[in-house]
Order: structure tokens, then sequence, then C-alpha cells
């Protein structure tokens, strides 16, 4: 079977420095906020030009910390896309606070800033105080952020950047970590840039944000031992997966431009205008950091099949996401923008992601998209 994605590939290259670094904290035995954890911190810090930054235990838990340093108060509306993994939308109920579900641009994936207007009604109408806006940079591609931070600006809103999957891409000049008042990655072994377990980190220029989410981090603690300034939550990055990350930013920047070359060879070979295949769009003067690579599939092509027939030749594929976030039970109840989430079905029905790392050959890439064309032409 291909790899959909292979960590194994990028273990072999470094497995020595790793090694090196995991025996380096056994040595000095602090497991807990050790010196890694800030040596990481900084060297985010410098990478993404983002003032302050908070490592922490996972994704979810850096946009959770990043909603209390944005001071989410119970009752207050957040706008975010429908078309997400669940992480996005979860954290504010959690608080007590309101998802107000948006629509996605077909060709990016990502928040339709022209529908921000009509969301923002949607929720007042129902009397809903909306404070803040959360982007999804989904599946590597930041959101259109500067028509976002315009439309905040101008309703007073803040923008909290889910970036889970898009570390490291690139906002015109700006890289992904620095595009808003604050943003949350997840350093899931799965994503861009992975531990060997969960973790994650906020990012922000605003010393506030960071000092609540870095109190929060610890139990809401104060400037002494167990003196408490708020309620908190252990939310701490293990010491063993910061040393992991320190090893794996050194070869981060080699990987992201390996990841786009998969891209353009992917869109080299799958571009067949009488297919009808989509293939996703990128916005000039942006750069995806290609956590996934995903194509619309014709509608009249059945996906389950195509997947049936795409694992007999061993290749793998998976479809974010199938069921739109407003659909699942627990979020229901939560307001839909008036203008509606019709991207957001069709391509919860029509998506699927292809195998995506930054080690995938060239005749891999052929091999896949041939049998997707043949299996489309067939059809
Ligand atoms: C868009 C998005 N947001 C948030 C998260 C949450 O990250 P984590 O799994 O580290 O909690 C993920 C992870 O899959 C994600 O894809």
């Amino acid at each position: 079977m291909i790899p959909f994605i292979d960590l194994k590939a990028q273990q072999k290259l470094i497995r020595d420095k790793i090694d090196k670094r995991i025996n380096k904290v056994l040595e000095h035995g602090q497991y807990i906020l050790g010196p890694e954890v800030r040596e990481l911190e900084e060297r985010l810090s410098a990478f993404t030009g983002s003032k302050y930054v908070l490592c922490c235990s996972s994704g979810t838990d850096a946009l959770l910390l990043s909603l209390l340093g944005l001071k989410i108060k119970p009752g207050e509306g957040v706008i975010v896309p429908a078309f997400t993994f669940a992480s996005s939308a979860e954290v504010m109920p959690l608080l007590g606070a309101i998802p107000i579900f948006i629509d996605v641009k077909r060709d990016t994936f990502n928040i339709d800033p022209t529908k921000l207007t009509d969301s923002l009604r949607t929720a007042k109408d129902i009397g809903i105080n909306v404070k803040g806006i959360m982007t999804v940079g989904l599946f590597g591609q930041p959101a259109e952020m500067d028509l976002i931070n315009e439309f905040a600006k101008n309703n007073n809103l803040w923008v909290l950047d889910d970036a889970a999957q898009s570390f490291g891409g690139i906002h015109k000049n700006k890289i992904v970590g620095n595009l808003s008042e604050a943003a949350a990655t997840s350093f899931f072994p799965a994503k861009p840039l992975g531990c060997y377990g969960d973790g994650g980190a906020v990012f922000t220029n605003d010393r506030e944000i960071y000092e609540i989410a870095n109190s929060s981090h610890i139990h809401g603690m104060g400037k002494k031992r167990y003196e408490y300034d708020r309620i908190g939550m252990n939310a701490r990055m293990s010491t063993i997966q910061a040393a992991i990350l320190l090893e794996k930013l050194e070869i981060f920047p080699e990987e992201f431009s390996k990841r786009q070359i998969v891209a353009d060879n992917y869109n080299k070979n799958l571009n067949s205008l009488d297919l009808g295949i989509e293939l996703p769009k990128i916005n000039k003067n942006f750069k995806s950091s290609w956590a996934q690579y995903s194509i619309l599939l014709p509608e009249n092509i059945n996906r389950d099949k195509l997947q049936e027939f795409l694992k007999s030749k061993n290749i793998p594929t998976a479809v974010y996401y199938p069921i739109p976030i407003n659909e699942h039970r627990p979020y229901n109840k939560y307001p839909v923008s008036k203008s509606g989430l019709d991207v957001t079905y069709y391509l919860s029905k029509n998506i699927l992601s292809l195998p995506m790392h930054p080690y995938l050959k060239e005749d891999e890439i052929i091999y896949i998209s041939e049998n997707i064309k043949n299996f489309i032409k067939k059809y």
C-alpha cells in the first residue's frame, strides 16, 4: 500500500538526531516544562515572527487557550466554517460560547469572506453578541486573512486562526501564526509539523492573550507557585515532544518545499479538463503547507466505489469531511448563516483527499493519477 502519510521515511532521515534529543531529556529528567519546551517556543517565535508562542498539549487545547486569552464569555458568538474538523467548533460550546456556521469557497475550501456580513446579521437577529471569527487554513492554505481582518476590524471583532493544518503556510508576505490576533496549531503526528504524540501551540503578538493562555495552561497559576489567578487546566507540552519537534523543525522548510513539488506533480498529472476533476486552487501570493491534497470529483462519480477501486490498487484515500459540522447532533442547535451552506454540503459529498507527504515519488503520483483518471473515464 502506498502510505497516505509516510512518517517512517521521515523518521529514517532523522532517527539518530531524535534519539540524541530524547536521551538528553532522559538525562536531565525535566519531563514537564523542561528547557526544550522554552527552546522550541523561541524557535517557533523566530520562525513565524510571532512575538509570543506558548507550546501546549494539543491543537484543540491551543484553540481553547486562545479563546480564554481572547476572553470569550458564555453566550457570546464566534463565526466558524461548517466545513472543518470538530475541534474548530467544539471549543466554543466548551466555554459556553456559540458557534455560528458560515460557508466556505469551493476552490480553496476556506471561509467565504463575502458571506461574513450575512453571518453577522444572522447572529444579531437572534440576539447573539458576536465577538470573533475563527478562520481555518483547511488542508494547508491560509484563509483570505486580509479581507477577513478588514471585516473584523470594521465590526470590532477579533480573528483566531485555526492553523492546525496550515502551519508554515504563507499569506502574501507573512507566515501563518502571525496573521491575526491569535493563532493555534496542532503537532498531531500527521500534521505538516508533527510530533510523536499530541502537541500544539498558541501564537500571538498580544501580551495579555499570551499571559492568560500561559497561566490557564498550568491550572490558572499566578506569579507564585500554588497561587491561582483564574480557573485553568493542565495543558502543558511534554518535554520529550518538544525535543522531537526541535529536530523536526530543522527539516520543516525542506519538507515544505517537497510538499509543494508533490502538489505540482498532482496538478500536472490530474489536469484533464474533459474529466471534470476540480483541483485545489492556491490564491496568488499564498502558499499552502499541503497538509492534504484534496480534489473535487465530478458529481456523477460514486466516491465510495472510486475509493474501493483505488484501495484495490493499493492507493489509500480519505474523506475530509463527509458530514458538515452543523449536521452532527451536538452542533445542530447552533445557528447557520442565512445565506446557507451550499458549498459545504457540496464539498462533503464530492471531496477526496489523496496520499500526501514530502517523500511521495513522482512515479507514485503518476500511478495514483492514472488510476483515478481511468476509473472516471470508464464510469
Ligand atoms: C482544522 C483542525 N483544527 C484543530 C485540530 C485539533 O488538533 P489536535 O488533534 O492536536 O487537538 C485539528 C486536528 O486534526 C484540525 O485538523
